[in-house]
């Protein structure tokens, strides 16, 4: 075992370190919490029936997610580079083989995909703000609302020029490096949003359709469970922790050595799944109340939510302010989908931060065309999963991140030493011996299990 290096952990990253441990769970939370949490989770979790998705999804977070998460920190803050680097540098070092380095280039890949679409509905929330300022929402029902929508995503001009806006700006930060600026920004919107969540929940409770929303959300009708609602599940539980592409390992990358990872993935998934739950609470009890389908797919927070705030009191503030702060978590996001492709592309190519942000998004920023086209030009144009942006998000949520989850966690429950992990995660306890278990054993089979019944 060629573990010489082991004592080595204190090498330094090239990108800089977190100011403290707060600042790394404020980032890795920012990363979390977005869109997939506000307008993903609500919309699949209607999809596919509700109730007994939502307690796959709940397992695949713990038993799954979470291994996968601690699994992604410790490795990179053990190898320090950036994802495709730490695995070939860690695989060579643990006696294995360079070769575990196609583990960081498919995160590479799956991120750029991501954002593709994912720049896409953030530009949505971006049109959305200027929407809620003009004021159209005020008093109008739900097919206003759902006139507005179709009315927006079927310009793809529009749409187009908001995913411009937001590429522009993700590019921005990204090329500025990953301390200034962040750690502020998260530090107020993730509260910001809570907050918010909470009004919206207020809102909800007073429908007088709550109990309708809950017990779709909460009541388990197994009936409706299929294996592709369970692999739907798993990656949405991926995508919606950034795990399984390296972005977490990017960010472990700037991780102080003495900050425990077992509580920062803690914090991170709970504030996580707070978020997701609290937004289909909101949501699903004004499905119910206007009527609506609670399996309309991706347009469905932006035909609920405009409704409740155009019934209450300082509505036009409100949505803004919540469209605001929506943008800024899938910012927060985006960041993190770009990060590993940029790390790469500095740390391999030797170019400057700014030239590689600019590249990398420029192409993100031109595939992201396919999504835009397919709410509108293409919108009949469908294979496989559907239109352009379904497969893109079908292919990248449901089987890349899986995927890439499934083989972080043999990495480092089976290739790594025990040594070595020992030591990232602090010691033999029964912290360390769970986690063990569940990156050996459960989560590789769990998502083994679900990739081959839900393909066959
Ligand atoms: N977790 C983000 C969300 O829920 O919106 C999406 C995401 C961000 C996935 C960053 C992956 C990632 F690296």
């Amino acid at each position: 075992m060629q573990n010489d290096q082991a004592g080595d952990a204190k090498r330094t990253s090239l990108h800089g370190h977190w100011s403290s441990r707060m600042a790394f769970i404020l980032a890795v939370t920012g990363s979390a919490v977005g869109l997939g949490n506000i307008w993903k989770f609500p919309y699949i979790a209607g999809q596919n029936g509700g109730g007994a998705f939502v307690l796959v999804y709940l397992i695949c977070v713990v038993a799954i997610g979470m291994p996968v998460m601690m699994s992604e920190i410790l490795i990179g803050r053990r190898g320090r580079r950036n994802p495709v680097a730490t695995m070939e540098l860690l695989g060579k070092e643990e006696g294995s083989s360079g070769h575990w380095r196609w583990v960081g280039g498919m995160g590479v890949i799956a991120g750029i995909l991501i954002l593709s679409y994912y720049s896409v509905v953030a530009g949505w929330t971006l049109a959305y703000v200027v929407k809620s300022v003009s004021g159209v929402f005020v008093g109008a029902n739900a097919d206003v609302v759902g006139a507005q929508f179709a009315d927006f995503v079927g310009n793809w001009k529009a749409v187009g020029l908001s995913h411009t806006v937001f590429m522009g700006l993700t590019i921005f930060v990204v090329a500025r490096g990953v301390e200034r600026g962040l750690e502020q920004a998260v530090k107020f919107m993730v509260p910001a949003l809570l907050i918010l969540m909470l009004m919206l929940l207020g809102y909800s409770i007073n429908s007088g359709y709550f109990g309708e929303g809950v017990a779709f959300l909460f009541t388990p009708d197994f009936e409706k469970l299929t294996w592709n609602s369970v692999l739907v599940a798993l990656g949405q539980a991926f995508f919606s922790l950034s795990i399984g592409m390296g972005a977490i390992m990017a960010y472990g990358a700037y991780l102080p050595e003495d900050t425990s990872i077992t509580g920062a993935t803690a914090a991170v998934v709970t504030a996580d799944t707070g978020i997701a739950i609290l937004a289909g609470l909101a949501i699903f009890p004004l499905v119910f109340a206007n009527g609506l389908s609670p399996d309309s797919g991706p347009g469905l927070v932006f035909q609920t939510l405009p409704l409740a705030f155009g019934q209450m009191a300082g509505g036009v503030f409100f949505a803004t302010l919540f469209f605001v702060l929506l943008a800024f978590a899938a910012w927060t996001s985006a960041i993190g989908l770009m990060e590993p492709a940029v790390a790469w592309l500095v740390e391999h190519y030797n170019r400057t931060r700014a030239q590689a942000s600019v590249m990398i998004g420029g192409l993100i920023w031109a595939l992201g065309f396919g999504s835009v086209l397919s709410f509108n030009v293409l919108a009949e144009t469908k294979f496989l999963a559907g239109t352009i942006f379904d497969n893109i998000e079908y292919l990248t949520s449901n089987f890349m991140l899986p995927l890439g989850g499934l083989l972080i966690t043999v990495f480092a429950g089976w290739v790594m030493c025990r040594n070595s992990t020992a030591d990232e995660l602090g010691g033999s306890g029964a912290t360390y011996k769970a986690w063990r278990v569940l990156a050996r054993f459960v989560a590789p089979i769990g998502i083994l299990i679900v990739l081959i019944n839900a393909v066959t």
